[in-house]
């Protein structure tokens, strides 16, 4: 959904303003804590059975997610689509949705993570972050996304295992998770006991005890840092620093007009559910006929406009992007 947000944003940029700068978007990180999350994100030693890393699932072989429709985590094997079930370690069951890609979550814009959102940057709360761990979340995460990457390691179909398996889905089964004790100072005590580890953690925070929260940190800087992706020749034409050429430009008139019939198609989708759950069955002649013109609209609205390339015209749009900066 954000992704699709922000394709409608893109479709009006030309009125909207122009778009901030790109680099005024994304955080900037130190390489040493950057190459410490590289280590970190594809090591399964975060996991509960050593088996399952964060790259499983956000493979870059496979777009940063793991081309499944429901991944798999612990008790699965082999990588992207060909991950199947372990017949030595059965799964209950798949990943319940699919595995996001990773793309640009590093830009200032994305402080609302998971397909529902359920975790928020938030000024209300204590730590600034609104998440599923309520009052036990804890002090110490740099971003939003920073928070999100601690989840994956508690969850048992993804890194930490099943019941009984191991300390840290035990951790997890007793509710203990932020305690001491608890499933993130096991994690984060396997990581300081690797000497290259606690060598790299000392170049970024010190001889402090390394915690979960530095784990999470140096994580979400690899992430925002490697999947940065704003520098293609279309990010490069909504910032204004380069024009493209007319049959892109017209590409883009199309891709916008599909994008509203298919909202339209959404809208007519809905209103025969909400005809339906009323009780009444789809008759009535004039909702049916209101229906069956916004269809007809969009469909002609791609005919006219964006096959024949009036709405973009190549130099007219280059002009008009011109002078709006
Ligand atoms: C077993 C597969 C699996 C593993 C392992 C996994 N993830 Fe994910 N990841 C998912 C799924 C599925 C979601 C979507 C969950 C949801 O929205 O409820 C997700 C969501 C995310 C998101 C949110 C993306 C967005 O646009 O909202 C981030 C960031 C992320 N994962 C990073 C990580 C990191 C970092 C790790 C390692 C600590 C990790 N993941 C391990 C499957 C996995």
């Amino acid at each position: 959904m954000k992704k699709l947000l922000l394709c409608l944003a893109f479709a009006s940029s030309t009125h909207a303003g122009p778009v901030p700068q790109a680099d005024a978007r994304f955080a900037v990180h130190d390489p040493a804590e950057i190459a410490l999350g590289q280590l970190l994100f594809y090591d399964p030693v975060l996991s509960g059975n050593r088996e399952v890393a964060c790259a499983t699932c956000h493979h870059p072989r496979f777009g940063t997610s793991d081309g499944l429709s429901l991944g798999l985590g612990d008790g699965g094997t082999g990588l992207g689509p060909d991950r199947r079930a372990n017949p030595a370690n059965q799964p209950p069951r798949r990943v319940a949705r699919n595995a996001p890609a990773l793309f640009n979550l590093g830009a200032a814009g994305f402080t609302s993570l998971f397909h529902d959102g359920r975790l928020e940057a938030d000024a209300d709360q204590p730590t600034g972050i609104r998440t599923p761990m309520g009052a036990e979340m804890v002090e110490g995460f740099d971003s939003p996304l920073a928070a999100q990457a601690m989840f994956p390691v508690l969850a048992g179909d993804e890194m930490a295992g099943h019941y009984g398996e191991n300390d840290v889905s035990r951790a997890v089964s007793q509710g203990l998770i932020t305690t001491p004790g608890g499933a993130w100072e096991i994690i984060a005590a396997r990581v300081a006991a690797l000497p290259d580890y606690r060598r790299r953690f000392t170049a970024v925070i010190g001889n402090a005890p390394i915690r979960f929260t530095d784990i999470a940190n140096a994580i979400a800087a690899f992430t925002a840092f490697e999947w940065r992706a704003d520098n293609s020749p279309f990010d490069q034409y909504l910032q204004g620093e380069a024009a493209l050429p007319a049959s892109a430009l017209r590409g883009l008139a199309l891709d916008i007009h599909l994008a509203k019939v298919d909202t339209i198609g959404r809208e007519v989708v809905d209103a025969f559910y909400v005809l339906r759950e009323n009780g009444r069955r789809v008759e009535e002649p004039d909702e049916i006929e209101r229906l069956r013109h916004r269809v007809i609209e969009a469909v002609s609205a791609l005919d006219g406009d964006a096959l024949d390339g009036d709405a973009l015209d190549g130099d007219a749009a280059d002009g008009e992007h011109r002078e709006e900066r």
